[in-house]
């Protein structure tokens, strides 16, 4: 049910960047889905954040190169696109909903019962690297609010109270 980082390829930020072979073999198998390969731009960046858990700034070029596009482009995309994570996170991210729908079905109370709870503000990670928190506009869950998700799973409607044991099988 939860997601899992399927493996750390390099935390080292300064070394030079490289696609892994297995990278390179996924971002090559996006692309044969499609006949322009900006089409595969979202899905290449997800690959690596699939393997490192984020997407550092020298995988932009190095992705780009793969895909045949301008570096630029891709740097658009990866800074439009709010479920790429540009920054390192941690091992599961919480994303809770602030959008006028869960804003109205209890989101202050449930962002208020996050931070408590974690010990962080909106955008930061905790100290043990267990949880990142992050605002995101509309999950596309209006009707389960106040929701959020934690790595791919919708949890919705969520009470303050339920926090604890939502978190919990996160380790
Ligand atoms: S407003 Fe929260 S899921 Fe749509």
């Amino acid at each position: 049910m939860t997601q899992t980082v399927l493996k750390i390829v390099d935390l080292d930020a300064s070394a030079p960047f490289q696609l892994s072979e297995t990278e390179r073999d996924e971002i090559h198998h996006e692309m044969s889905h499609y006949p322009d390969p900006r089409a595969a731009s979202i899905e290449a960046l997800k690959v690596v954040q699939r393997h490192r858990g984020w997407v550092p700034d020298g995988a932009i070029p190095a992705i780009a190169a793969l895909i045949g596009i301008p570096a630029t482009e891709l740097e658009g995309v990866a800074t439009f696109y709010s479920l790429i994570f540009r920054h390192p996170v941690g091992r599961h991210v919480i994303k809770v909903c602030d959008s006028i729908a869960c804003h109205l079905t209890g989101y202050d109370e449930l962002r208020d019962a996050l931070i408590a709870s974690l010990g962080v503000r909106l955008g930061e990670t905790t100290r043990d690297g267990r949880f990142t928190l992050l605002p995101i506009c509309c999950l596309g869950a209006c009707d389960r609010g106040a929701c959020l998700m934690i790595d791919d799973d919708l949890h919705g409607p969520v009470e303050p109270a339920q926090i604890a044991d939502l978190l919990e099988p996160y380790a």
